[in-house]
């Protein structure tokens, strides 16, 4: 028994399976799961203190498995700041992933693009981030390990490997700096061209929470946004949720492959 109530659910199903790898699935990106072979899953709501996703789009599970050869653990599913106002709420779930041996984390989100060259269904690595909540997922943490270092929070050997995978996959991989929004309601022009000024080249409502507890817990993290539109203004552009689920619905494939790759290099040690 740990002193966690959601690591002991964990341990009782993973029947002692430890996956070093594990992926947050994005909005509508709930499909890469299904290429994970003799697939076991449980649900958010038999894991005590975690989340219940509300959004569309989210399965709210988590599945354990094997992606592209290796073991991992996929949680199915997030919980965002805009649903409760709680920027910590995907903490229990980043917590239980580190304290079941998860040693690196893959995030993976819908985002816009604020750069016109960088198009609707291409896949971005996340090579930094602005986090411009004006709060941060660690407010009333206590202990020195609050002070978290964010350089290098997108481990840079991970994109080496993030890249490495595209490259075999054919997949045209683009690179930016991700901006953290809290949502829900979109962008309007003057903020997307506010965050072109302040150097993103994609803004969402994700996966920046996560990353700040990943690096709290000792997780290496890697990210991934799939473009589903060019952000408020650029080209015109009006996004609406419709749109972003039906384009990260077609994006889905991409994403399966990128991280079957990756997942087979993380497997092999390259
Ligand atoms: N803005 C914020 N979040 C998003 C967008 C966007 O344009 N597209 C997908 N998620």
């Amino acid at each position: 028994m740990s002193k966690s109530p959601a690591v002991d659910a964990i341990r009782a199903w993973s029947r002692g399976q430890r996956p070093r790898l594990a992926i947050v699935l994005g909005s509508s990106l709930d499909a890469v799961a299904a290429s994970v072979s003799d697939a076991r899953s449980l649900s958010y709501r038999d894991i005590p203190g975690f989340p219940r996703p509300s959004v569309s789009g989210h399965a709210g599970q988590l599945v354990i498995g094997r992606l592209g050869g290796c073991e991992v653990l996929i949680a199915q599913g997030r919980a965002h700041a805009y649903e409760t106002g709680r920027m910590d709420a995907m903490r229990p779930v980043v917590e239980a992933l580190a304290a079941r041996g998860v040693e690196t984390l893959v995030l993976t989100n819908a985002a816009g693009s604020v750069d016109p060259r960088i198009g609707e269904g291409r896949l971005m690595l996340i090579t930094d981030h602005i986090n411009f909540s004006g709060t941060n997922p660690l407010t009333g943490d206590i202990g020195d390990e609050r002070f978290v270092t964010m350089t290098d929070a997108y481990d840079p050997a991970l994109c080496r490997r993030m890249r490495a995978a595209a490259r075999a996959e054919r997949i045209d991989l683009a690179e930016g700096v991700y901006m953290y929004f809290c949502g829900p309601s979109f962008e309007t022009p003057a903020e997307i061209r506010m965050a072109r000024v302040l150097g993103a080249q994609a803004v969402g409502m994700s996966t920046v929470p996560e990353t700040i507890l990943a690096r709290r817990f000792g997780l290496c993290v890697a990210g991934v946004s799939g473009i589903t539109n060019l952000a408020a203004g650029i080209e015109g552009s009006a996004p609406t949720h419709e749109h972003t689920g039906r384009v990260a619905r077609i994006l889905v494939e991409d994403m399966t492959r990128l991280l079957e790759r990756f997942a087979a290099g993380f497997a092999a040690g390259n």
